[in-house]
């Protein structure tokens, strides 16, 4: 296969990880016979110092003549002044716009050897496997927003809208995603305070009642939800919900396998091409020093394989590589529990020596 591939490194660790990953795509590129052109452009914080936009022209063009999109992570202390002109985050919610990428997919995963690194009792959190679908385009993030005179100074509105359109598409795929799994999918809202929730929620119900009967449905509150998740993470298979909840959840979600670091996510739309990323974010304080885990990105291309390119086998070899790695013992900092850690680059000679192997 020819693929044409797009890599947004970003800021903080986001060009350390996403150069691991680049030498990954090369070693799955000889071992299954594919030719990958790769492409680098800016994103985030380094566009805004080059071309004072946090997503330039000449980076939306390229992203949509691709077939895939690995993203590192954009944003840092540099760029966070509340009254700059524009900041780094503008330049994320701006892609997944640009390419209609309304679902955002975070897998979160146990591995046996990390359990105990979670902030969670063994017995809570062993053998958790979720899969959040969280609306990526729409809701509160994307309404109209501002500010107006108040008699006590000022008061500022952000609206929260969905259309039927909207919670149907996301549903849907959601659902879908179900019938692979354990066939089990959780909507979450706030049905008993928001209108908007009450359509979510309408429309859902709906949904899968005519379209997914061999789905087992529920419904969730979003602050209960917030609670079960931490009582009860191993009973839930998929849960789908729109984008401010789906922010707040999938963090909260990253916890419990007590290591960010390994944490991939996927945004895709109906079509194009779809954005992987690590969702750990820049972590400014380790940038440049090589001690990054470059774990996360990996996975981040094996759903890239998965779901943008169709090659199963290679999305499987690399989530194999990444389990056997941890099996045997390597750790980079991050989940190391103080013991013994190898750097971000000797991290992917291990994972491409067994790729290759
Ligand atoms: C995420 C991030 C972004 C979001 C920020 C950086 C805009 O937190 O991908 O979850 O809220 O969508
Ligand atoms: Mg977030």
């Amino acid at each position: 296969m020819e693929a044409n591939i797009v890599l947004l490194p970003g800021d903080g660790i986001g060009p350390e990880i996403v150069a691991q990953a680049k030498r990954l795509l090369e070693g799955v590129a000889t071992k299954f016979g594919h030719s990958f052109t790769t492409s680098e452009h800016a994103i985030g914080g380094n566009a805004i110092d080059a071309f004072g936009d946090p997503l330039p022209q000449s980076t939306i063009d390229a992203c949509k003549a691709s077939h895939a999109i690995l993203l590192g992570a954009v944003g840092g202390p540099k760029w966070d002044d509340p009254t700059a002109r524009t900041r780094p985050e503008v330049g994320l919610l701006k892609i997944r716009k640009e390419l209609g990428l309304f679902a955002n997919l975070r897998p979160i995963q146990t591995y046996p050897e990390l359990v105990d690194a979670s902030p969670l009792r063994r017995e809570i959190v062993e053998g958790t496997d979720i899969l959040f679908f969280r609306e990526l385009t729409g809701g509160i993030y994307f309404g109209k927003s501002g500010r107006r005179p108040h008699p006590s100074g000022e008061e500022a509105f952000n609206e929260m809208v969905y259309s039927t359109g909207e919670v149907e598409r996301i549903v849907r795929m959601a659902a879908r995603a179900a019938q692979q799994r354990r066939g089990k999918l959780t909507s979450v809202d706030k049905a008993n305070v928001l209108e908007v929730s009450r359509l979510w929620r309408q429309t859902a119900e709906r949904v899968m009642k005519e379209e997914f009967p061999d789905v087992a449905y529920d419904v969730v509150l979003i602050d209960s939800m917030a609670m079960h998740l931490i009582s009860r993470p191993r009973d839930f298979d998929v849960v789908v919900t729109g984008n401010m909840f789906g922010d707040i959840l999938t963090d909260e979600a990253s916890m419990l396998p007590g290591s960010l670091g390994l944490l991939p996510s996927a945004s895709l739309g109906s079509e194009g091409p779809g954005l992987y990323e690590p969702i750990h974010g820049s972590a400014p304080d380790i940038a440049g020093k090589n001690v990054a885990n470059p774990l996360a990105t990996f996975l981040a291309c094996a759903m890239l394989f998965r779901h943008s390119l169709g090659l199963t086998a290679e999305a499987v070899a690399i989530e194999e590589v990444v389990a056997a790695t941890l099996k045997a013992g390597y750790r980079t900092k991050d989940i190391a529990a103080g013991g013994p850690s190898i750097s971000t680059s000797e991290m992917g000679d291990v994972v491409l020596q067994q790729m290759t192997a």
